[in-house]
């Protein structure tokens, strides 16, 4: 890759993290640090930044004489250049997928306009192209850039990027682990204050026995990944006003381990913005990432106010569409799990708009719960057809056809036997609704039910596998009326475009089922009713009379 300006390293530091006296020390060419004399100043508001920020251990402060001749998007060339350079497994274990430049500039977009020094923290920079957006989005004016990375392929490339910028920004580049990093300077009082944060962190599970689950700890931050620990620091690293934005996976909008997250954000921030890829690919075009990704606008200290929401369906951002809604139509104020909803058009009037649904599965009486039979764990006692002594044993294959049809004809299984070892995890035979746990991506649902109907069997036990969820009442069957008017209700579109609002997954679990509302008890025993009655049940039928339903309610 041509790189037209050279960019000149100046004042390389390795200080000791605890050491006061090692602070002094510089270091030798050779020894790890190239140190050269030949530095433009630093400008007086940086070197103040950099002078609060002498613990990490080691640190480049790279200012750069000559202008940047580059053409952009050259950024683009160096990530997917970069891209094929990372060792695979490495690339997994480091969650390297780096962001297109149409995405960088959009982010870079959403900082509001401010005068003064600007502090930028970029967290996991790999090879610079939020940085990159970000400076050319601030124009010539004076930025302090921190970009932290471990990547030695990375970092070469980021060196690169950032020394093309010539005078319009310092860079700071500290090759150290971030969270590491930032739990020290937070515990020693040692902060930056940053005025911006770009983001785009390493997606992985933090193990729970792990080192940086403990440091993580330290500062009473409980998460289980990689990103919302970056995102969770880099909060903390703010100064009051300073603005943050993050591309990330949606996953910390609805999954129950993430609350503290959610919390911690509410907390320290407002949200002023989110905005929502339609599809899993189109942010990570180059990679194969399947996560569902959202861009976060977050504002440390700031009074909570509306939000907006953006959409679009393209990597582009073609058909970028934007709305503003109140805080309470994406977070409900009655949600002890705090779940963040994303409305992708005002039709979907945020938390609630869900026609009929009033009440938790609790007050009508409903539970549900995950099938506990899980198959791998009780093979010797499933049958591929049924036998004496066996029951019906129900997979989602069983309704594929979107009815009940059992024993079914294939490589499936279809019964279990019934014994002291399997009886605790089956029950009495009865009336159900069922709704399935996976669907794949393509599939234009995800909440899909059925009607379990006792008269398919002969026995007095069934048995529900571990990927369907299944409604019940205290372990025991439903009314039939209700278990037709439940299945109907979830097969409706409000109910599905409202799961998609607080949640990016294909996997819908039993927390999910109980977080929603429904309708009364009689009201879901008339939609049954009605239900029986039509030969074919489609989602339009079911839309309209749940439409008139609440309606007369009205
Ligand atoms: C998802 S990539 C994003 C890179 C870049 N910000 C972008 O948007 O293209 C995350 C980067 O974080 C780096 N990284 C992973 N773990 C890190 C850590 N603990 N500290 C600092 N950087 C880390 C990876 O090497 C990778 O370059």
């Amino acid at each position: 890759m041509q790189i037209a300006s050279s960019p000149v390293w100046c004042n390389v530091v390795n200080l000791s993290l605890f050491d006061e006296g090692d602070q002094q020390k510089e270091r030798e060419p050779g020894d790890g640090g190239e140190r050269s004399l030949d530095c433009r100043p630093v400008s007086s508001g940086c070197r103040e930044a950099a002078h609060r920020t002498e613990v990490a251990a080691v640190e480049q402060v790279v200012v750069v004489g000559v202008a940047a001749q580059r053409a952009m998007p050259v950024i683009d060339h160096t990530r997917l250049e970069a891209n094929g350079r990372l060792n695979p497994a490495r690339k997994i274990a480091l969650g390297q997928f780096m962001t297109p430049t149409v995405i960088a500039d959009f982010m870079a977009s959403l900082f509001s306009p401010r005068s003064g020094t600007v502090r930028l923290l970029d967290a996991g920079a790999g090879v610079g192209s939020l940085t990159d957006a970000f400076i050319k989005r601030w124009g010539g004016r004076d930025v302090c850039v921190t970009a932290y990375e471990i990547d030695p392929t990375m970092l070469g490339y980021l060196r690169q990027t950032l020394g093309a910028h010539g005078n319009s920004a310092e860079a700071k580049i500290v090759e150290r682990d971030f969270i590491q990093d930032a739990v020290y300077r937070i515990k020693l009082g040692n902060r930056e204050h940053f005025t911006h944060a770009i983001l785009n962190p390493p997606y992985k599970k933090i193990n729970s026995g792990s080192e940086h689950r403990a440091l993580l700890r330290a500062v009473g931050l409980e998460t289980v990944n990689l990103y919302a620990a970056f995102l969770g620091l880099a909060i903390e690293l703010m100064e009051e006003g300073g603005e943050l934005i993050a591309i990330i996976p949606r996953s910390f909008c609805n999954g129950l381990y993430y609350k503290p997250f959610r919390e911690w954000i509410f907390q320290k921030t407002s949200v002023e913005h989110i905005h929502l890829f339609h599809s899993r690919t189109s942010a990570f075009i180059d990679d194969e990432v399947l996560q569902e990704n959202i861009i976060i606008k977050l504002v440390r200290g700031k009074k909570q106010g509306r939000v907006t929401i953006s959409t679009a369906s393209d990597a582009r951002l073609s058909d970028l569409q934007t709305h503003e809604y109140g805080f309470s139509e994406i977070v409900n104020d009655a949600d002890s799990q705090k779940f963040i909803h994303v409305p992708t058009s005002p039709s979907h009037t945020g938390a609630g708009g869900v026609p009929l649904a009033a009440r938790s599965l609790d007050e009508i009486g409903l539970e549900v719960s995950t099938g506990p039979i899980v198959d791998f764990r009780l093979k010797e006692f499933l049958r591929e057809q049924p036998e004496s002594g066996s029951v019906p044993l129900l997979y989602p294959t069983h309704f594929a056809g979107g009815y009940l049809e059992w024993p079914r004809q294939s490589k499936k299984l279809n019964a279990i036997i019934n014994n002291a070892e399997t009886q605790k995890w089956l029950y009495p035979n009865g009336w159900y609704t069922v709704a399935r746990r996976f669907s794949s991506k393509e599939e234009r649902r995800r909440i899909m039910a059925h009607v379990v109907d006792p008269g398919a069997f002969t026995t007095n036990a069934v048995g529900f596998e571990n990927h369907l969820n299944v409604f019940h009442s205290g372990k025991k069957g439903i009314a039939k009326n209700v278990a037709h008017g439940l299945a109907a209700f979830l097969n409706s579109t409000a109910v599905d475009d409202y799961f998609r609002r607080f949640s990016g997954h294909t996997q819908v679990n039993a927390t999910d089922l109980r977080l929603l509302r429904y309708p009364e008890l009689v009201e879901l025993e008339a939609l049954g009713q009605w239900a029986r009655k039509q030969d074919r049940l489609t989602e339009e039928l079911i839309d309209q009379k749940i439409e008139a339903m609440s309606g007369k309610r009205k």
